[in-house]
């Protein structure tokens, strides 16, 4: 078999039993890194990891124990862990008089403290080797505010980018980048959720570049991120058509 970008490496994606974090375990698999498909939905984690020939972990990210198991697991299988990608995320898109901090805590919970928890335990393992890539899925939320989500999703998604920065410098002589990654409006299961294809054609047309972004289009700017760039850290790079420049 010919050398993928990610031959000999081992990747973790969380949340990937669907949308974006699907469609960067089926690249990364196909750049012959060894993935873990890790997801709260078990059922269709398992669907996807056995479509892909990937390790299948069922876990919350919010559950700390439940990363330290999920961590262990790899280690064990493959040895190492080269890459992490923070990308479990939910989204809803309550007004702030109606918010519940219930609510706010469980979107800040699996949105920043699950970026936080998995980070902490895979940076432990990382340091032994000195080489790590980490990615964190922010968007353009993090940047600006949020198109469909309330003030909890934007408050998240902005503090996933000063956490990227703290940790990056901090890893960084340890061989270790860090970058957030933030995304416009994306094709998938999130916002078809949560808004009418009549919503969604009314939002594509504002774009300078006019329609949603796809997964596949995300997973190639992760993939450079962590196969092709060395010498970015810290950084937190746009993917939106154009909807958002700054
Ligand atoms: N779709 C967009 O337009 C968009 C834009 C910007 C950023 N994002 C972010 O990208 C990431 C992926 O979004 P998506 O659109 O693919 O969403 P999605 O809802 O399609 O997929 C998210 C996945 O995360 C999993 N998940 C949720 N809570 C979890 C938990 N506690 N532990 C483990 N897994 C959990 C879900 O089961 C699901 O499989 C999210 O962080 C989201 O906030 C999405």
């Amino acid at each position: 078999m010919p050398q993928g970008k990610l031959t000999n490496k081992v990747a973790i994606i969380t949340g990937s039993a669907q949308g974006m974090g699907k469609a960067i375990a089926e690249m990364f698999v196909r750049e012959g890194a060894d993935v873990v498909v890790s997801d709260i939905n078990g059922k269709k984690a398992q669907l996807v990891a056995e479509s892909i020939d990937a390790m299948c972990i069922k876990m919350d990210v919010t559950n700390a124990k439940d990363v330290e198991i999920m961590v262990k697991k790899v280690v064990e299988r493959f040895g190492a862990i080269d890459i992490l990608v923070n990308n479990a995320g939910i989204m809803y898109p309550t007004r702030i008089d109606d918010l519940t901090k219930e609510e706010w805590d469980r979107v800040l919970d699996v949105n920043l403290n699950g970026t936080f928890l998995c980070t902490k335990v895979v940076l432990g393992i990382m340091k032994a080797k000195k080489y790590g890539r980490i990615v964190n899925i922010s968007s353009s939320a993090g940047r600006s505010v949020s198109t469909l989500g309330g003030a909890h999703y934007t408050a998240s998604k902005a503090a996933i980018l000063g956490f990227t920065r703290a940790v990056a410098k901090e890893a960084a002589p340890l061989g270790i980048t860090v970058n957030a990654v933030c995304p416009g409006l994306i094709d998938t299961e999130m916002v078809r959720q949560e808004c009418s294809a009549e919503r969604i054609n009314t939002y594509e047309t504002s774009f300078p570049i006019p329609r949603m972004g796809t997964p596949e289009e995300v997973a190639k700017l992760v993939l450079f991120l962590v196969a092709d760039a060395p010498y970015i850290t810290g950084a937190s790079i746009d993917i939106n058509g154009g909807d958002l420049m700054i």
